[in-house]
């Protein structure tokens, strides 16, 4: 069944263009690495680099080839459990934390398998063109976007297990430089529009577009620093249940958290954040990254009634964030590329909302509780892939992404 298409869809040589520079960005991003690189699993979360670089690739043989391509046949049907991710409506799947034990199919078989399907796409798009399929093709397209960055999130947490600290790239860090002094600006109160319209691709979950009210708030011009982190820590903030949610004061203690994931010690007692560059000095005019809910919301708490500029200070909801980046999105430096932003929001569904018709269907709704709405985007995201409206979602333990936090608080 179509599922209702309210944008402007791509030309087949348009889609065609964007689908193989996203296939090749895939394999750019594993030029650096090994096979064994691309084979280790390093916690039930994350996924092996081969396993996302075949789940993408399995993504357009299920749901693309199979439903519109003549004489379809696959590349190799065990492969259909292998790498299905949550799909209950496809049939079985091969369980989330066991992906690193297949060692089986190779990775150059999984490369090739990969060219397959890249060829056999762009036969069909020659002969066929339906609204359904450059739909289908186009999300495929967003899908592995998203693994893009999943996979950049995975070795960075691969590679933190390492002692050799290795490196994944000698390109200057993505991490961003906070310049700009602390300042609360005015937030948008009232009645806003939120939600998705217009004319380019966006996810189920961003709508539909719908009214919200904004209370009279205001909103951090800025991202919480590594600095500002470091007071909290220095100060007793993870020692001390009153900043803590009940969960969150539980986790803290099972899991034994006292900083942010990647900080540690070095030999000469010298604070340092692993990155995706290497281990150095904690680089303390970057924005805090690597947190979980529980902390930004602790941190948040904590701040009110530690730093003088920060007093009142909260978590923002999705809808103030929204509605600051209507406002700010040309003038603000730090919405976008740097680090997700963790909202009080709740991931549910907006009134109205519908999950897509078909296979399709199983994205984004059924994950609709027990998770956090983030915004914005991070230095892992493929350019591009997000936007004002975009809604990413964590449960509120989940730290091994790019995640920071803005802050907000009632009031101006
Ligand atoms: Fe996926």
């Amino acid at each position: 069944m179509l599922n209702k298409i309210s944008y402007r869809l791509l030309s087949a040589d348009e889609l065609l263009e964007q689908f193989h520079r996203s296939r090749k960005y895939s394999t750019d991003l594993i030029s650096n690495l090994s096979a064994e690189d691309c084979q280790a699993q390093s916690m039930d979360d994350a996924s092996p680099a081969k396993w996302h670089l075949a789940h993408v690739t399995w993504f357009y043989e299920v749901m693309v080839l199979k439903p519109f391509e003549d004489n379809f046949t696959y590349w190799n049907p065990e492969f259909a459990v292998l790498f299905n991710s949550y799909y209950n409506g496809l049939g079985d799947k091969h369980p989330r934390s066991k992906r690193g034990l297949l060692t089986r199919p190779s990775l150059t078989e999984v490369l090739q398998w990969r060219s397959n399907i890249e060829n056999r796409i762009t036969k069909l798009l020659k002969v066929k063109s339906s609204a359904e399929l450059l739909w289908l093709i186009q999300l495929g397209i967003n899908h592995e976007q998203q693994h893009q960055e999943l996979l950049l999130t995975d070795i960075h947490h691969l590679f933190s297990y390492n002692s050799l600290f290795p490196s994944y790239s000698s390109a200057n860090s993505p991490s961003p430089t906070i310049k700009k002094p602390f300042q609360w600006l005015n937030g948008i109160s009232g009645m806003m529009e939120i939600g998705y319209e217009g004319k380019g691709f966006y996810f189920d979950n961003e709508a539909p577009k719908h009214s919200a009210l904004n209370q009279t708030h205001s909103i951090s011009n800025r991202l919480v620093s590594n600095s500002e982190w470091l007071q909290f820590i220095e100060d007793g903030g993870y020692q001390n249940f009153k900043w803590w949610l009940d969960a969150g004061w539980a986790w803290l203690q099972v899991e034994k958290i006292s900083a942010p994931l990647y900080w540690s010690k070095d030999d000469q007692s010298e604070l340092c954040r692993f990155s995706l560059n290497g281990n150095f000095p904690l680089p303390m005019h970057e924005a805090v990254s690597n947190i979980s809910y529980f902390e930004a919301d602790a941190f948040a708490r904590w701040a009110s009634q530690n730093l003088t500029d920060f007093a009142g200070a909260r978590l923002p909801t999705e809808f103030e964030w929204e509605a600051f980046a209507q406002s700010n999105s040309k003038s603000s430096n730090d919405l976008f590329g740097k680090v997700w932003q963790w909202t009080s929001s709740n991931y549910t569904p907006y009134p109205g909302y519908q999950p897509w018709s078909g296979i399709a269907g199983e994205y984004n709704g059924k994950f609709m509780v027990n998770q956090m709405v983030l915004r914005g985007s991070s230095a892992y995201t493929p350019e591009g892939h997000s936007r004002i409206t975009y809604r990413n979602f964590f449960p509120t333990h989940a730290r091994w992404q790019m995640t920071g936090l803005r802050l907000a608080k009632d009031g101006i």
